[in-house]
This record gives structure tokens, C-alpha cells and sequence, in this order.
């Protein structure tokens, strides 16, 4: 299998790196400098042939998002098109990440692909704008929404806390009102090969972490795995005044990914139980 990694530098795009390469395959890594989706009549020469194209480029702080709207929407929306033209022109089927903040979170149980979306704020709707403008493009391209993502090569929560850990910045304070599935972005990755493998129809398929937890929850996980006893106190996202608004209840509903590669991917707590067995800091923080 030959994959292109399109925003194949970030956090997602070098665990796909090594599962292609785990799987025998060979892989193309896309990214700036040396590709720019934002150039989309160079794009398509840029993309040799391949049997997938994986696009990971985005703008992904949500926060900035806010500030930074028209670098935000120009990636996360025309550069998403670009993508998708590109690789419809090129006849390279397409798997396209999306996220779980196109819904508002007022659900209050976990979200189907056919669910109305109604992003809270700007990162969201250019990443709905982005999926529209991928499926209207004309290739073969699938929209993996996907959320809450931690990998070893990544800015992450998880590394956070053993950050605020490492410096004892303790007690934790971390907010308990968001729920989501923290997905481990190398069980991601494998799951998005297999997806590939069984080139599904164009649409949406929802894929994360089995299991649902507040970020409160998670941090709890973290500290009793690497420093029990430490106190993490719950917060409300109120406290926080992020530029960003957040969905407070943002599961995926994982039924459709199942159905189309034979499993689920694994729980949240075997993710982070993975992510820890990689991670520098946990040595250090275990040996202390
Ligand atoms: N992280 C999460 O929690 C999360 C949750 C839900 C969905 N997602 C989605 O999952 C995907 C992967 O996320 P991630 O966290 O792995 O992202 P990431 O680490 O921010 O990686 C994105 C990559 O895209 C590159 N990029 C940005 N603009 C580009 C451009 N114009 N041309 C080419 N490459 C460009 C970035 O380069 P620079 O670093 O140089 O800008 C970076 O290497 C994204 O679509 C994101 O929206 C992420």
C-alpha cells in the first residue's frame, strides 16, 4: 500500500507513519513547507499515485481559531477543498479528519453520523465547511470525525499533566464538564488503515476510543497510574473563559466504523494505559 500523508508532520500523521510502515507499506509525508494545500492549482502535481490519500493538515488550535479566522478557515475549509480536488482529479480515494466539535454537545448521549451539527465555535464550523466542501469535490473521500486525540509526537493533555506532575503543580484542576472519548491517536491510526483497506463509500463514519470520560475523569486515570494520591480537583470550563466555546458532550458513536472494519477501536483506558508505555515522562515521573 502506498499512503499519502497529507499534514503527515503532526501528531496523527507520524503514528499513521508507522503503522504504514508496521504494515509493510510505503508512505508519502505532504506538509509545509514543502507542500501547502493552500496552493490548490500546484496540488495536484504535487500527489503521485497512491492507493490513499489521508488528510491530516488542519488548523488545529481551536483557541486561536477564534483570532486567527481567515488563516483557520482558508486550511481547514478551502484547503480541505483543495485536498479533495486534488485527489479526485488524481483518482486517489480520500480519507478526510474531521471533528467532533461540528455538534453543539447538547445531545447528552453519543452522536450518530446522521445527527444534526451545529458548531459552538470558529474551528468547528470551518471543519464542517471542510467536510461539505470534501464531499460535494467529487472523488471517492470518506469525513473520519474523530476527537479529543493524544500521541506521543503531539502537543496533548495527557503530557500536560505529567508536565504540571513533573513540576508538582499540584493539586490538579481540571474541568469536569466536557465528556468525550480521548483517543489514543496510534489506535487511530491502525484503525484508519483498516478503514482504508475496506474502501467504504463516500460519507461520514464517527471513529474514537471506546468508552467516554470528562477531561476530570481522565486526569484522575493519569495520576493514579503514575503519581497516586495526587488530588485532582474538578473545575467548571465557566472558570476557564476560553475564546473557544466547547460542546460539553461530544461522544462519537463508534457503530458504523464497527460495522465497517469488524471491531471497535479499544477503550480510553487501554489507550492511555499504550500512550504511558511510550511516553518519556513516565519513567521519570514513576522513578521520582
Ligand atoms: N488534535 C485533536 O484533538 C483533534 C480532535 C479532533 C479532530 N482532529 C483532526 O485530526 C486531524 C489531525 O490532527 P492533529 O492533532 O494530528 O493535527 P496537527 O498535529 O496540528 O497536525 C496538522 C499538520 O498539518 C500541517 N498543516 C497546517 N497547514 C498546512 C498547509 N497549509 N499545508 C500543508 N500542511 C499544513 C501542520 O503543519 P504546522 O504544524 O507547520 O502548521 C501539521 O503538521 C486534523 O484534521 C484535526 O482537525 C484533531
Amino acid at each position: 500500500m502506498h499512503a499519502l500523508l497529507i499534514g503527515g508532520k503532526g501528531m496523527l500523521g507520524n503514528d499513521l507513519l508507522d503503522a504504514v510502515i508496521r504494515r509493510g507499506g510505503v508512505a508519502t509525508v505532504l506538509d509545509l513547507p514543502e507542500v501547502d494545500i493552500l496552493q490548490g492549482r500546484e496540488l495536484p502535481n504535487r500527489l503521485p499515485p497512491a492507493d490513499i490519500a489521508i488528510n491530516c493538515a488542519a488548523f488545529t488550535r481551536v483557541d486561536d481559531a477564534e483570532r486567527e479566522r481567515e488563516l483557520c478557515w482558508n486550511i481547514n475549509a478551502v484547503g480541505a477543498h483543495n485536498v479533495a480536488r486534488a485527489c479526485a482529479q488524481r483518482r486517489i480515494p480520500l480519507l478526510h479528519l474531521s471533528t467532533d466539535y461540528v455538534f453543539d454537545g447538547r445531545k447528552g448521549s453519543p452522536y450518530s453520523e446522521s445527527d444534526p451539527v451545529a458548531p459552538l465555535n470558529y474551528y468547528g464550523q470551518s471543519k464542517r465547511e471542510g467536510e461539505l466542501r470534501v464531499l460535494e469535490a467529487g472523488g471517492p473521500a470518506v469525513i473520519v470525525r474523530t476527537q479529543s486525540l493524544y500521541g506521543v509526537r503531539g502537543r496533548n493533555f495527557v503530557r500536560a499533566i505529567l508536565g504540571q506532575l513533573q513540576q508538582n503543580k499540584t493539586p490538579l484542576r481540571v474541568v469536569s464538564d466536557q465528556i468525550s472519548s480521548p483517543t489514543y491517536t496510534r489506535h487511530l491510526a491502525e484503525a484508519l488503515l483498516d478503514l482504508a483497506a475496506r474502501r467504504p463509500p463516500n460519507g461520514i463514519v464517527h471513529a474514537a476510543a471506546s468508552g467516554a470520560c470528562s477531561w476530570w475523569d481522565f486526569a484522575k486515570a493519569i495520576v493514579l497510574r503514575v503519581r497516586p494520591g495526587v488530588d485532582v480537583e474538578p473545575r467548571a470550563t465557566s472558570e476557564l473563559n476560553y475564546p473557544a466555546p466547547r460542546p460539553p458532550y461530544s461522544v462519537l458513536g463508534t457503530a458504523h466504523l464497527a460495522e465497517l472494519i469488524g471491531r471497535h477501536l479499544p477503550t480510553w483506558e487501554e489507550g492511555l494505559d499504550a500512550y504511558l508505555a511510550e511516553e518519556p515522562l513516565t519513567a521519570e515521573l514513576r522513578r521520582r
